[in-house]
């Protein structure tokens, strides 16, 4: 991670409940710094440690920086009495297990709960933000990754780790954030419910166009992008709706999927929910071209060369940015080169409000990645002009929380 995202994240943890899991590993000295900044935040927080947690740093230095007794053993009366297990898996707002041991992700994609931090970690509903910190090759082993892909489909969000030097001495991936920029993405985890009321409507996905009714034409859009931000816009308080080509996503909760196909469909999907919205967001990679005809049976091999005739597909973004009760319209502009200055006219000849130029030409970012980054073009207030705002790699979904702020901002400055 380069740089913070430090420039739209709302900032303020005011009056949020963080329940801090530390785990055994050399960076759980770390933790006590992220602590004390949680706090700088206005965070409550509330620590767990684990048995291997204890043998770096005592519970007393916590205590000391959260200001609260920490949390070690699962069958402590004392604790009990006070603040069980369960009332403190319920008063978490949040989850954050950093540093997060190979082993203790190992328990929670098997759903062990032997001790107090699996145990509340099966036993809350909030959400959870796993920071894995250990050795490259334990990081790189196909255990552990099969394990993080497994949090992963659960909706646990993965913070890091970082490459570089590692205390082992060795170097590669594996080494925890540092506490600034973990605080940096639990505050952009919280977007505040500015779009309460709001109805916003997003494309996701690919588009595919059949040629038969065994094949189709489409491209690598994963949807990651444009569900992340449906995620975000819940969070946001708006009333979600997603159009969404064929992907292999769960619907986020709170988000109304419509599922289609071709971008004919998703022409007409958008058009129909388009009439009370506020916001539209172009993230799909819709097919600039369909089939001119579709073959009613499957096309035989009996020729050397085939060729299918192509015609342009309806523009959607256009056509809704056309409207007169147009919705505040924000495209996607995916390009391999003179990425600014193809959004730039992409951003006019749409007559959008904002659009979000991505260089997917950069390995690890955009298509199919979990990290992207973004540079905004907004029209300002007077039209004529372009402002910008860098947003930097990050994982899609703490980037799409980050936009999704920075389109509510900008709507309601132009639309109270
Ligand atoms: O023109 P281009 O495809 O590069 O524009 C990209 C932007 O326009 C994206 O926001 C995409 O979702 C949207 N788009 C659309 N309908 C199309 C083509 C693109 O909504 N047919």
């Amino acid at each position: 991670m380069a740089e913070l995202c430090t420039t739209v994240s709302p900032a303020s943890l005011q009056g949020k409940r963080i329940l801090l899991g530390v785990t055994g590993g050399i960076a759980a000295y770390k933790s006590a710094e992220l602590t004390r900044r949680l706090k700088d935040e206005g965070a409550e927080v509330r620590v767990v440690m684990t048995k291997g947690a204890r043998e770096f740093v005592t519970p007393l230095t916590f205590q000391a920086v959260s200001g609260n007794p920490v949390g070690t053993d699962l069958l402590d009366p004392a604790a009990e009495a006070a603040m069980g297990h369960i009332e403190l898996a319920r008063w978490a707002d949040l989850v954050l297990i950093a540093p997060a041991s190979a082993d203790v992700i190992a328990k929670m994609a098997a759903g062990l709960a032997d001790d107090l931090l699996t145990t509340l970690v099966l036993a809350t509903a909030a959400p959870m933000l796993v920071a894995p910190a250990m050795n490259q090759q334990m990081y790189a082993h196909p255990a552990t990754q099969a394990n993080l892909a497994t949090l992963k489909t659960r909706g646990v969000l993965l913070l890091g780790p970082a490459s570089g030097n590692q205390a082992c001495g060795e170097v590669g991936p594996g080494r925890l954030l540092e506490p600034l920029e973990l605080v940096a993405m639990v505050s952009a985890y919280f977007v505040p419910k500015s779009l309460l009321g709001k109805k916003i409507v997003i494309t996701a996905g690919p588009t595919r166009e059949p040629i038969d009714p065994v094949r189709y034409l489409s491209n690598h859009s994963s949807g990651k992008m444009g569900y992340a931000l449906a995620e975000a816009a819940v969070a946001a308080g708006a009333e979600t709706v997603l159009v969404s080509g064929q992907v292999s996503l769960p619907v986020p909760p709170g988000v109304r999927r419509l599922s289609v196909e071709s971008a004919a469909e998703m022409h007409a999907a958008v058009l129909a929910e388009i009439g009370n919205s506020a916001i539209f967001i172009g993230c799909a990679a819709v097919a600039d071209y369909r089939l001119a005809s579709v073959a009613a049976q499957k096309i035989k091999k009996t020729s050397d060369e085939l060729e299918l005739k192509l015609i342009k597909n309806p523009d959607i973004l256009a056509d809704v940015s056309a409207r007169p009760d147009r919705p505040f319209c924000v495209g996607f502009a995916a390009e391999t080169e003179q990425v600014l200055t193809h959004a730039e006219s992409k951003l006019q000849r749409k007559k959008l409000d904002m659009i979000c130029a991505n260089d997917v030409s950069q390995s690890g970012l955009g298509f199919g990645c979990d990290d992207n980054a973004v540079t905004v073009l907004m029209r300002t207030d007077a039209g004529a002009g372009v402002r910008q705002q860098a947003l930097p790699a990050q994982n899609k979904r703490l980037l799409a929380r980050a936009l999704i702020s920075l389109i509510a901002s900008e709507y309601l400055s132009r639309h109270g």
